[in-house]
């Protein structure tokens, strides 16, 4: 079974961002995928101490998995991800930032993201969300995740109001493409 995995990075567990990954989600459980949602501010995502830099050796999967063996496995066993964030100041939050930076351990020395898919979603009141979204999506794709065709999205205040009513249909899109795109790969 196709397992997709929520990244929420917003510190509120409760907020606009929540909601678009949990869209995502449920698209992709009506796809028939096992999702499960991680709220970044729950772990000890810290910042990224540059090991890389200093000695390419010191930064590698292992290190990644010591500092946060939950989102390691939970990474390693999900196919798919949605990664989600609240523009903050036009860019990624902090947290987010910190995460996609601690994922350089696990490309680093071997390519354990290889192969994933992923897509994004961004909340916002006024402006910033492509800016962001391609904060996530570049980094990601670098590190060797496939990004399905319509894989990226974003809302502006409520998400439920008028405004976004596209972006409720964007959201289910997601969730099917996440599935369908792992199911090619898995099935290859
Ligand atoms: C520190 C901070 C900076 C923000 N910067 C922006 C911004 O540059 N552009 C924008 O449209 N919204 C900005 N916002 C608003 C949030 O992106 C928006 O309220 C978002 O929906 C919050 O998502 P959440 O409910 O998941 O936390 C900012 C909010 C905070 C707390």
């Amino acid at each position: 079974m196709i397992r997709v995995l929520g990244i929420n990075g917003s510190p509120r567990k409760d907020g606009n961002t929540v909601l678009m990954i949990q869209s995502v989600l449920e698209s992709a459980r009506n796809e028939g995928a096992d999702t499960e949602i991680v709220h970044l501010a729950d772990y000890p995502v810290s910042h990224c101490l540059g090991c890389y830099s200093k000695d390419e050796k010191l930064c590698n999967p292992e290190v990644f998995r010591e500092m946060l063996p939950g989102i390691y496995k939970k990474l390693v066993e999900s196919h798919a991800y949605v990664f989600g964030t609240p523009v903050y100041w036009f860019s990624v939050s902090g947290l987010m930032k910190n995460f996609i930076d601690l994922l350089t351990a696990l490309e680093n020395i071997e390519k354990i993201l290889e192969n994933k898919v992923a897509g994004c979603v961004v909340s916002m009141e006024e402006d910033g969300a492509v800016n962001t979204a391609s904060q996530i999506i570049v980094p990601l794709n670098f590190m060797g995740i496939l990004i399905p065709p319509f894989a990226i999205t974003y809302s502006r205040g409520d998400l439920f109001s008028s405004e976004n009513q596209d972006t409720l249909i964007e959201l289910e899109t997601i969730g099917i493409n996440l599935v369908k795109f792992a199911k090619i790969l898995n099935e290859n």
